[in-house]
């Protein structure tokens, strides 16, 4: 039993509506610690039945959520906002135990989580639209920004608070109302969240969230697909669900924001720095377990520093502190499940068979306090032809390319269907602004390896999606254009 401050922040039930609910069949989904496997919770079950449920309160409640004034808006996630961050140590807890995310990145996550809700709140009174000189005389062109409407967010485990606030937080701002739905691993989070919403005055149906099983999960998206009511999908999670929800949204013509699966090359050019190149690689590839859609997946390093590189790396991913995740210590909690850990194994192991050199790491590791924990790896002489420079592997692992010259490093970097981010380390000025721009991919992070933030667009191109989250860009996703023109004014 997880022992908060606030010991009402841990639901169990639906919101619909403004009411916390069971599902309609009555199912219930079991959440498990990701150390052991084990439950320590559960959470309902839902179905299309109350997936249409919770559109019917959504669509409900937009007609008098997207007339409020922009302020007013504003000032409720304003007020979300200051109950987000009252609560930081009980939301990272239950960020900790249910996803497995070491405490003080967890206490990270939750600003991280809060600052689009702010960011949003400010913006919200921004919104602005356009008059258009006009092309004949005695008529007005005016431009408005809309809401789209009912918006469904459909959110991944592996921040399990920062991807719902910046999916809602927007959708909210410019008067859109929502329906969402957390990953099946990690409802707990998602559930805490909307509940602060609700104590900071959420008005009846503007959020409404259901949770579902992985076996239930296509009954509830489906049902969201179909609904003409929905006007617009977010989603964060796997290229193959991606195209899914792409192919199926396309009967009612649905706006969609796809932020999808990456394999993000890490390049160390020869006349980088490399302590920091090294500081942002730590930063950047085993944050969260190296659980992260922008994480490197291929690290590129030139040959004149190879050695060199390899070794400072190694000692210093070697010396991460692996253990339970709600202990101030680790650095490296557990996976999010055994299928988890069981891909990172598969992809070393293939990753060994075929020539590549385990230089610290490389194995599964127990705790006290369960089995899904994987060491912290940096494989040297990976090559293209190993899984894991094709596939995300969603864990600890840094397998490090040779590389002799750029325009070989910028293809190889560039040879994989995902966009979403690069990384490079050089101090060559005229390089840089190459690079950054032959690089196929929607962020890239120049000598600098912790890129997100509430005030940059992020998302990516190619088959990693469409769309944008954060910035002013993330506010245009939920919004569409009308055109007014007023003619007689001669
Ligand atoms: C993700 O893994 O999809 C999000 C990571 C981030 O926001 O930095």
């Amino acid at each position: 039993m997880l022992t908060l401050s606030e010991q009402a922040l841990l639901r169990s039930q639906n919101l619909i509506d403004d009411r916390w609910c069971n599902a309609g069949l009555g199912a219930r989904l079991q959440v498990a610690d990701p150390a052991t496997g084990e439950t320590f919770a559960n959470v309902p079950d839902s179905d299309a039945g109350d997936a249409r449920l919770a559109v019917d309160a959504a669509a409900a409640a937009f007609p008098a959520w997207s007339r409020r004034p922009a302020r007013e808006r504003a000032q409720l996630l304003k007020r979300w906002h200051a109950l987000i961050l009252a609560h930081q140590e009980d939301l990272a807890r239950i960020i900790s135990t249910e996803q497995g995310k070491p405490l003080k990145e967890a206490r990270g996550e939750v600003q991280y989580g809060a600052s689009y809700v702010e960011w949003f709140a400010e913006e919200a009174t921004r919104i602005c639209g356009d008059i258009v000189a006009e092309a004949v005389p005695g008529r007005k062109l005016l431009v408005l920004k809309e809401p789209v409407g009912v918006v469904a967010a459909i959110t991944p485990w592996n921040f399990p608070l920062a991807m719902i606030a910046r999916k809602i937080a927007p959708a909210l701002a410019v008067g859109c109302t929502v329906v969402a739905k957390p990953a099946e691993d990690t409802p707990l989070t998602a559930l805490a969240l909307v509940w602060l919403a609700q104590q900071a005055g959420m008005p009846a149906g503007v959020l409404n969230i259901v949770t579902a099983s992985r076996e239930h999960t296509p009954g509830v998206v489906d049902a969201w697909l179909a609904d003409s009511r929905v006007r617009k999908i977010t989603f964060t999670g796997s290229t193959p669900v991606g195209k899914h929800l792409a192919r199926e949204s396309a009967a009612t013509l649905k706006k969609l924001s796809l932020e999808l699966g990456g394999n993000a090359p890490f390049i160390v050019f020869e006349d980088a720095d490399l302590d920091a190149a090294i500081d942002g690689l730590m930063a950047s590839k085993f944050r969260n377990g190296g659980q992260t859609c922008v994480c490197p997946n291929r690290v590129y390093v030139h040959d004149a520093v190879h050695d060199a590189f390899v070794e400072r790396l190694a000692q210093r991913v070697g010396a991460l502190h692996v253990g339970p995740a709600t202990e101030e210590a680790a650095q490296i909690g557990p996976m999010i499940n055994a299928r988890a850990v069981d891909k990172i194994a598969r992809h070393v192991e293939d990753a060994v068979a075929r020539g590549a050199r385990v230089v610290t790491g490389g194995k599964r590791v127990r705790t006290a306090d369960g089995p899904h924990y994987y060491a912290p790896t940096v494989l040297a002489d990976a090559t293209p032809a190993m899984e894991l420079s094709c596939e995300e592997t969603f864990g600890p692992v840094a397998p490090i390319f040779r590389f002799r010259d750029e325009a070989e490093v910028i293809r190889d970097a560039n040879d994989t269907p995902f966009g979403l981010a690069a990384y490079f380390y050089s101090n060559d000025i005229r390089r840089i602004w190459r690079v950054a721009q032959a690089l196929e991919t929607g962020m890239v992070g120049i000598n600098e390896g912790a890129i997100a933030a509430e005030a940059a667009p992020f998302g990516g191109v190619k088959e990693s999606g469409y769309g944008r989250e954060g910035s002013r860009h993330g506010l245009d996703d939920y919004m569409h254009t009308k055109y007014l023109c007023q003619g007689q004014l001669g």
